[in-house]
């Protein structure tokens, strides 16, 4: 972590400040080893330049391996010139509704950060930018961004952030909040570390869609039942065969005249996922089947969620039902009327912070 990111932090039991007392510091600033410490006696060490406030990875275990296996298939960077170039910056600009003139010089925080492909779209976008994640994707994510004292990475429960409240000009969760126990506390927990009138934005996985399959639910529970023999090799074996030659014959057979039958095959019986990589087609397929924790949501629960953290102006974005976007309360709207009415200029609102 670089030392001018400390005003952002806080203990996460106590809220008070932190001291930072730096063991290594690399040559660009940044602490690759040290201590975080609380007045009252709480210390958190930096570990590989990341601030660890979990000693467990806990049930976002699956997480850890899935990120460190693939840590960069989702960059653009790795992307160029692949079928699947644009779609992470379209996905992430989609799901929050952000220009780019809402992100050039603000921090940002990415509630489930995983390897960090979000936190680089804000960077590109000029954006700094600040993640978080339980498992140990927090090291893939570190080692993305080794050399950028403009990104801050921490590995802490998203329940309890340890972020000071208002600390961030906006924030987002996407695809993550469905995957811990209470999503309803985690977009509460990322509203209040946004500042009023900032932008809150999350997506979680919809109900009735791919992940609410019978066929995804039968997976999970064959994976869970196998690791403990096997760990993650069934379904790393599974992924591959399921991205290589089912997703593929399915896509034939559909285009052949079979689509119901291959859908009722899809829902019912075998995990396959369609995309135009397979690299993705992999990754995709093994984070369906192997989370601990996979729960889909309603497009008026997000919203009640949004609301009830004290977003205002809560709006569904295109990407799915239930990804939307809102604004940190308290938000005055100031509608300005132009100066001469006669000019025809339409009215125009403000949203400022109360
Ligand atoms: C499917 S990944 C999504 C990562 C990233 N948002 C993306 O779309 O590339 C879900 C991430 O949420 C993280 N996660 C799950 N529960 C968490 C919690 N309680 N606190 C912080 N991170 C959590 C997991 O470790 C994992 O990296």
């Amino acid at each position: 972590m670089h030392p001018k990111h400390l005003p952002l932090l806080c203990c996460p039991d106590t809220r008070e400040s932190l001291a930072l007392e730096p063991l290594v510091t690399l040559e660009n600033g940044t602490v690759y080893a040290g201590h975080l410490r609380s007045e009252s006696g709480r210390s958190y060490p930096i570990v590989r330049g990341v601030p660890r406030f979990v000693e467990r990875q806990d049930y976002s275990a699956s997480f850890g391996w899935e990120w460190s296996r693939w840590p960069r298939v989702q960059f653009e960077s790795h992307n160029v010139g692949r079928p699947m170039a644009g779609h992470t910056t379209r996905m992430w600009e989609r799901i929050t509704g952000m220009t780019d003139d809402d992100v050039r010089g603000k921090t940002f925080v990415d509630f489930g950060c995983g390897p960090g492909r979000f936190l680089d779209v804000v960077r590109r976008k000029g954006g700094i930018a600040v993640g978080i994640d339980l498992s140990d994707a927090v090291d893939a994510a570190r080692a993305n961004f080794a050399d950028d004292p403009d990104v801050l990475i921490v590995q802490a429960d998203l329940l309890r952030p340890p972020f000071r409240e208002g600390a961030f000009d906006g924030g987002f969760s996407i695809g993550v909040l469905h995957h811990t126990p209470d999503p309803q506390q985690g977009v509460s927990a990322l509203a209040r570390t946004v500042r009023p009138g900032g932008w809150v934005a999350c997506c979680v996985y919809p109900k009735g869609d791919f992940y609410d399959f019978p066929s995804v639910a039968r997976f999970r529970k064959i994976h869970h039942a196998l690791s403990r023999w096997f760990e993650y090799l069934p379904a790393l074996l599974y992924s591959y065969f399921a991205a290589y030659v089912l997703a593929p014959a399915f896509r034939f057979l559909k285009n052949a005249g079979l689509r119901r039958a291959i859908q009722y095959v899809e829902r019912h019986w075998l995990v396959a996922l369609w995309l135009k990589d397979p690299q993705w087609r992999v990754l995709d397929t093994f984070d369906a089947i192997t989370p601990q924790i996979a729960t889909t949501h309603t497009e008026e629960e997000v919203a009640e969620w949004l609301i009830t953290a004290g977003c205002e102006s809560v709006q569904r974005t295109p990407w799915c039902p239930t990804s939307a976007t809102s604004l940190k309360g308290p938000v005055h709207v100031i509608d300005v009327l132009p100066m001469a009415p006669a000019s025809g200029a339409a009215r125009v609102s403000i949203r400022v912070a109360a």
